[in-house]
């Protein structure tokens, strides 16, 4: 069991229990086409499979994180403390992009990542340390992108901030080892997934109101053609065999269980009625192909622990 090393937005960790106890008794490959912080991934140390994101500067630094842990560690830990004076030896160090003088260390370092140099001067590795420094330095540790897929997080507070993460690194790279890293849409998987296969989806959820702040994972939002779109492929998998496991928003709830899926509602906040009128307002859906007689005896004995 291995802690994500990217705290990301939509992480799984509080759901992993509910999400075992709908596991197959077994199953061959896994995949996870929205991977994100990858908790799930991470806590299951699957030996093969595929994980993907759109998010290309994501891909990009587990794939560094898998083949070159020494040299990302090493680059880590040659940054400095994000309060710390910009470091005047580098680029950017003057100014951001709107012409803002850059005070300290952490704006140095995001103004960096945000001017992403291309060609020649693109450097994988700094991309992926800029990445993992920002996620540990920035408020809330979460990352956001602006309109124009800038990062716009400003320092966070930290006593001791820890942007190295040697160990998670290592682990990460072990567990990545066999897994193949893709940076496409969540469509690839009807390519990939295999009769006896199992893929967890953890799409950006639908927008539950106009506040909702569910399509802040990158600049291009996941809408209701996404959503539809998403829902085809579940059950393209589910004719082909697949073990489908899905989290998403309450209001998907309908769609999915009038697909024939396994429905039921999950969070801490359940607000539906007994009818089923208000299912808007539950936080979150947990749909499945896997009947409760083919889950593994992972969850029952869960059960008889609590
Ligand atoms: C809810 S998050 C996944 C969180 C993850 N389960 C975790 O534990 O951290 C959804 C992810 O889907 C990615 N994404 C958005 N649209 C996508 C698409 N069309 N295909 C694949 N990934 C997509 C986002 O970049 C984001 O990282």
């Amino acid at each position: 069991m291995v802690k994500p090393i990217l705290k990301w937005a939509g992480g799984k960790r509080q759901l992993l229990d509910e999400l075992y106890s709908r596991f197959p008794e077994s199953y061959s490959h896994y995949h996870e086409p929205f991977f994100g912080g990858g908790a799930l991934f991470f806590d299951i140390e699957p030996d093969n499979g595929t994980i993907n994101d759109t998010n290309t500067r994501l891909i990009n630094f587990y794939k560094q994180a898998r083949d070159h842990p020494d040299e990302l560690i090493n680059l880590l830990q040659s940054f400095d403390d994000p309060e710390s004076d910009p470091d005047s030896n580098r680029r950017f160090s003057d100014t951001n992009r709107k012409g803002k003088e850059i005070k300290n260390y952490y704006y140095q370092q995001r103004e960096l990542f945000n001017n992403r140099p291309h060609g020649d001067e693109y450097d994988e590795l700094e991309e992926a340390a800029l990445l993992l420094y920002l996620n540990r330095t920035c408020y809330n540790g979460l990352y956001r992108e602006n309109s124009s897929g800038g990062f716009n997080v400003p320092i966070g507070r930290y006593s001791n901030p820890d942007w190295v993460r040697e160990d998670e690194i290592r682990k990460a790279s072990r567990v990545l080892e066999d897994t193949d890293i893709r940076n496409t849409g969540f469509e690839y998987i009807t390519e990939v997934a295999e009769e006896g296969d199992l893929v967890y989806f953890d799409p950006p959820y639908k927008p539950m109101s106009s506040t909702a702040y569910f399509t802040d994972y990158s600049a291009e939002g996941f809408g209701k053609e996404d959503q539809e779109h998403l829902r085809d492929v579940a059950q393209e998998l589910n004719e082909n065999g697949v073990n489908v496991i899905l989290s998403n928003s309450g209001v998907m709830y309908e769609i999915y269980d009038e697909a024939g899926f396994h429905v039921e509602v999950e969070g801490a906040t359940r607000s539906i009625n007994s009818d089923g009128d208000n299912r808007d307002e539950v936080d979150e859906i947990i749909a499945t192909n896997i009947t409760p007689e083919e889950r593994q005896r992972a969850g029952q004995q869960g059960l008889a622990d609590f």
